[in-house]
């Protein structure tokens, strides 16, 4: 699909002999809670490092958006974007092929957000379904902020002043694009650009399968059942010789039920051939296979796909993570400042 997205401009350069190729440009962000874990990996990462190649991307760390919910206590602000990007510079995100920022490093995201909070009216945010459904969710804290309630405006920002064409998100987040689109449309209706400075953004929906954690829950930092990317082999093998199997399976010839074990939930994302994962759901509802024979292999599986990630971790402990969010934020400042230039301009401030 996306190795044909390209703008191609069709002439020869002269200079470079070749058809000069305007690739695309994506935008994505990630909150940043720390560690990430495999669901992380495989759902988010996987798709980010792919896209790397075929679009112009950005990617931030929305430190904004993460205090949204936790304004409370920002001690560990710092050491959590930190860790989130040594484990996105492990999975294969490279600083010379995308541009990773720290989004509080580029004030005009600031900025944007105030201008176009003046247009949105409440009510678009007020049904939005993310915010009913953690305004329910997040009893712990106090939400019922106006921060809070503009969330997907800071997030319409964050797309807009990159002028992403494309932005690749979980099926969560699709209300937030929708409402970025309408959001375009207001502002254009109100302001009547001359020329259009905002293009509606679509969404590259990204398929995440959805990883058990060791409890068997959906695998969440708050469940507290995550295996992480930084897990060392030794953790993740502890960690998957403690997880819950098919209670049925006292016996190790007892009939074993596959869809209901946490084991086996991970067994569909790890074991690569489709042939291997049928025979072990024959063995495991045969009693062929003890859980012990199982989750070895389980353990060997995650671990084959770990290794180049455990590989370059060692590398990057010692990039200088530090000088490259400023250099990135450099090229993401000079974007949006330009952007909102153009905003300015449009709205006669
Ligand atoms: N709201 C997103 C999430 O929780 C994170 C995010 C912030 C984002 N800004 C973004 C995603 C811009 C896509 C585009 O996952
Ligand atoms: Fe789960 Fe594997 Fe045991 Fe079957 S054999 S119950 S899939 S751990």
């Amino acid at each position: 699909m996306a190795v044909f997205d390209y703008v191609c401009i069709g002439y020869l350069s002269p200079f470079t002999m070749g058809y000069i190729i305007v690739k695309k440009r994506i935008l994505s962000g990630m909150r940043p809670s720390g560690k990430l874990h495999l669901g992380h990996a495989e759902g988010v990462l996987s798709n980010w490092v792919k896209l790397q190649d075929e679009y112009e991307c950005y990617y931030e760390v929305a430190d904004f958006h993460s205090l949204t919910t936790d304004y409370q206590d920002t001690s560990g602000v710092k050491n959590n974007i930190k860790e989130m990007v040594i484990d996105w510079l492990s999975c294969g995100l490279d600083p010379d092929k995308c541009c990773m920022f720290v989004q509080s490093d580029v004030s005009q995201h600031a900025q944007l957000h105030l201008l176009l909070s003046m247009i949105v009216p409440l009510s678009w945010l007020e049904r939005c379904p993310t915010y009913k459904e953690q305004l329910q969710q997040l009893k712990d804290r106090d939400i019922s902020t106006y921060g809070f309630l503009g969330y997907p405006v800071l997030q319409a920002a964050d797309i807009l002043l990159y002028q992403a064409d494309a932005v690749p998100v979980g099926e969560d987040q699709l209300p937030h694009l929708e409402l970025t689109r309408e959001i375009v449309r207001r502002f254009n209706f109100i302001y009547k650009p001359s020329k259009q400075v905002f293009l509606e953004p679509r969404s590259l929906l990204t398929h995440c399968p959805k990883l058990p954690g060791i409890d068997g829950r959906k695998m969440s930092k708050s469940y507290n059942n995550c295996i992480y990317i930084s897990d060392s082999p030794e953790i993740i093998t502890k960690k998957i010789k403690k997880m819950i199997t098919d209670p049925a399976r006292i016996k190790i010839n007892d009939p074993g039920h596959p869809d209901i074990c946490s084991v086996y939930g991970l067994h569909k994302v790890y074991t690569s051939s489709s042939s291997l994962l049928e025979d072990l759901t024959g063995e495991c509802k045969q009693g062929e296979i003890g859980c012990v024979a199982c989750k070895k292999k389980l353990t060997e599986a995650i671990l084959t796909k770990m290794e180049p990630i455990y590989k370059k971790r060692k590398e990057v402990e010692k990039y200088p993570i530090q000088s490259i969010l400023k250099k990135s934020g450099e090229k993401a400042r000079e974007i949006a400042y330009s952007t909102m230039e153009e905003v300015k301009k449009i709205m006669r401030i």
